[in-house]
């Protein structure tokens, strides 16, 4: 009798091994996929913006009229600020970070530098542009990405793996507030966002604002205030 307990036992085990084991891959699996669309459509939508701000940019409207007026700034911003936007999914890929320690760190200076003359001049683009309503936002954000991106070459110098992680989630977010802003502009001049605004130069601005505060605030929920909430619970119901 103690046998055939002992065998139930032994059976109940695996099956509930099994279960949990079947269970948590197909998280894992639900996960991954989740991610890999998640990437893909980062990756499409980047692309497809890139290509419209270049024909914008580059072919219809100009890049001014002199070296200093302002094409070298606009060649300079474009050549320089395109490196972490193509670079970002890169960086963030597990496998190939894995795979490719060595490649990972030195796109990762690339991404540095990109984000550095690419905010730099991006200041300069900022005060210099014609919209006024734009020049407050964009040079908040411009100083931001200097900021996030220069925390997140500190800490990984500080071997700061965690706060690393952070610091480049929060620059790339900023870096695709070049990829919102676009579609936020698509959706208040091809899809009446934001109609309520009678006046266009007000409606320009809260768009300009809206494009990386909202994907900035949206980050830290997820990566800073829930885990801080969790956290707490946590060491309440260890003490
Ligand atoms: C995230 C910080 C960024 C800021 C603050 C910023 C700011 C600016 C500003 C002020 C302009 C000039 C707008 C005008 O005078 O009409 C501009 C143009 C441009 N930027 Fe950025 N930028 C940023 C990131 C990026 C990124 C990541 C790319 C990726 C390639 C990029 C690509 C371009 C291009 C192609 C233009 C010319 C097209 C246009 O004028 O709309 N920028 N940027």
């Amino acid at each position: 009798m103690a046998g055939v307990l002992k065998l139930f036992c032994v059976i109940k085990k695996y099956l509930l091994y099994t279960y949990v084991g079947c269970k948590l891959k197909n998280m894992m699996t639900r996960k991954n996929i989740f991610i890999k669309i998640f990437w893909s459509f980062l990756i499409m939508i980047s692309a497809y913006y890139l290509y419209r701000a270049i024909n914008y940019r580059f072919v219809n409207e100009g890049i001014g009229p002199t070296f200093w007026n302002k094409q070298f700034w606009f060649v300079s911003h474009f050549i320089t600020a395109m490196l972490p936007l193509i670079l970002g999914p890169f960086q963030f890929w597990v496998w190939f970070r894995n795979r490719y320690i060595e490649l990972h760190r030195l796109l990762g200076k690339f991404y540095i530098l990109g984000c550095l003359f690419g905010g730099l001049s991006a200041i300069y683009l900022g005060i210099t542009q014609p919209y006024d309503g734009s020049i407050v936002p964009s040079l908040i954000l411009a100083t931001l990405w200097l900021f996030m991106t220069s925390a997140a070459w500190l800490t990984i110098k500080r071997k700061n793996i965690q706060a690393h992680r952070l610091f480049m989630i929060r620059s790339y977010t900023l870096t695709l507030a070049f990829v919102f802003l676009r579609i936020l502009s698509d959706l208040v001049y091809k899809h009446n966002f934001l109609a309520f605004i009678d006046n266009q130069e007000v409606r320009d601005s809260t768009y300009e604002w809206m494009s990386w505060i909202i994907p900035l605030l949206v980050v830290e929920f997820y990566i800073s205030w829930i885990p801080s909430i969790k956290k707490n619970k946590h060491k309440r119901a260890g003490s």
